[in-house]
């Protein structure tokens, strides 16, 4: 797909733009994860939420979030080194430290530094081991961020993914993870079973961040190859909790008590690319080294890749009457539904 170029100034917009300018808008409210925290250092990294190019940098407990653009000649800071005092630009070495603010101009050290040298900053925050970011509140608004079932509980042990790029539509990606009837013929190498591809019929129910949908069948989530550790005709719950517009928590209820949740946070680079990141948690095989998990859990998102990155259109078609359904649709038809509801175009990010 083809960037929009934006060329009349308007300090708030990327300048290519891959989403139109309501949906942008729209989008631009709610808050998405843009990295690991885990990754981030004192040295500057670069990302791109919403078609906006972001550095990411720390200077003691102080997270910036900033637009990667050097307020003097648009150089990105991501170039750059910290040198402890701040961030240095690679074209005249214009250094920002905490808040975005910039410290030091080489060219003209006597010079006070008008407020125009600072960095355009963004309202984040730390949470389920993700830096969440938000383009358009308030610095000190009170963030909003999905819900994680038992993440703060003591008995699940936490884990963090390593993020996954997908060249997608977030809302593709999203549908993709809710989507009940497609583990048979996408997952077989992981958890599904090739020969059980009937859907039992699930309930869907709005709430206020989005909707829940609970579906209880006999597809297990244990990897492949292992017994249902002596439960065999055991009935799987999973129970989605749908945040709109790109994340869903999924709570996998195993036998003897078991629970697994994963958040799937899909968050827009732009129109076409989707980071997708999945904190886990858990209050089995806690002892279990973590890498077994990431790697059993990336697996799983290799197997939806080819699907995701072909689809066409490569929108999400809000529309209803676009694409065929049938009866275990039943949740991307609710979420296309609510998108719509929320004021996103027809045809979601063509
Ligand atoms: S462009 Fe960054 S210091 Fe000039
Ligand atoms: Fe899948």
């Amino acid at each position: 797909m083809n960037s929009k170029a934006i060329t009349t100034f308007n300090p708030d917009l990327p300048i290519h733009m891959t989403f139109s300018e309501q949906d942008w808008y729209l989008l631009a409210q709610h808050w998405y994860p843009i990295a690991l925290a885990r990754d981030i250092t004192e040295q500057p990294t670069a990302t791109k939420l919403l078609d906006m190019p972001l550095v990411i940098y720390k200077m003691a407990d102080d997270l910036v979030v900033a637009k990667d653009a050097c307020p003097h000649r648009g150089v990105p800071l991501s170039l750059g080194l910290n040198d402890g005092l701040g961030v240095v630009c690679r074209y005249h070495g214009l250094r920002f430290g905490g808040n975005g603010k910039c410290n030091r101009i080489p060219a003209h050290p006597q010079h006070k530094i008008s407020e125009r040298f600072h960095l355009k900053t963004y309202a984040a925050i730390e949470k389920y081991g993700l830096i969440w970011c938000n383009l358009t509140v308030n610095k000190d608004a009170l963030p909003t961020i999905p819900q994680m079932p038992y993440w703060e509980d003591s008995d699940f042990q936490q884990l963090v993914c390593p993020s996954v790029e997908l060249y997608c539509f977030a809302g593709r990606q999203l549908e993709g993870f809710i989507d009940v009837a497609h583990f048979a013929w996408v997952h077989p190498d992981t958890f599904g079973d090739p020969d059980n591809v009937e859907v039992p019929d699930y309930t869907t129910t709005e709430t206020s961040y989005g909707f829940d949908a609970d579906y209880v069948s006999s597809v297990g989530r244990y990897p492949i190859g292992m017994d249902q550790r002596g439960q065999e005709d055991f009935q799987w719950l999973r129970h989605f909790e749908i945040t709109l517009p790109f994340t869903a928590t999924l709570t996998i209820h195993f036998p003897n008590a078991s629970k697994q949740v994963i958040m799937n946070a899909a968050s827009p680079m732009s129109a076409r690319e989707t980071r997708l990141f999945a904190p886990i948690c858990r209050n089995y095989d806690k002892d279990l080294p973590v890498e077994d998990a990431y790697k059993f859990n990336l697996a799983i998102f290799e197997e939806d890749r080819l699907i995701v990155e072909t689809q066409k259109p490569e929108y999400l078609p809000l529309d209803l009457s676009m694409e065929a359904h049938f009866p275990s649709d039943r949740s991307s038809s609710m979420y296309r539904k609510l998108l719509r509801k929320m004021g996103f175009s027809p045809i979601f990010a063509a």
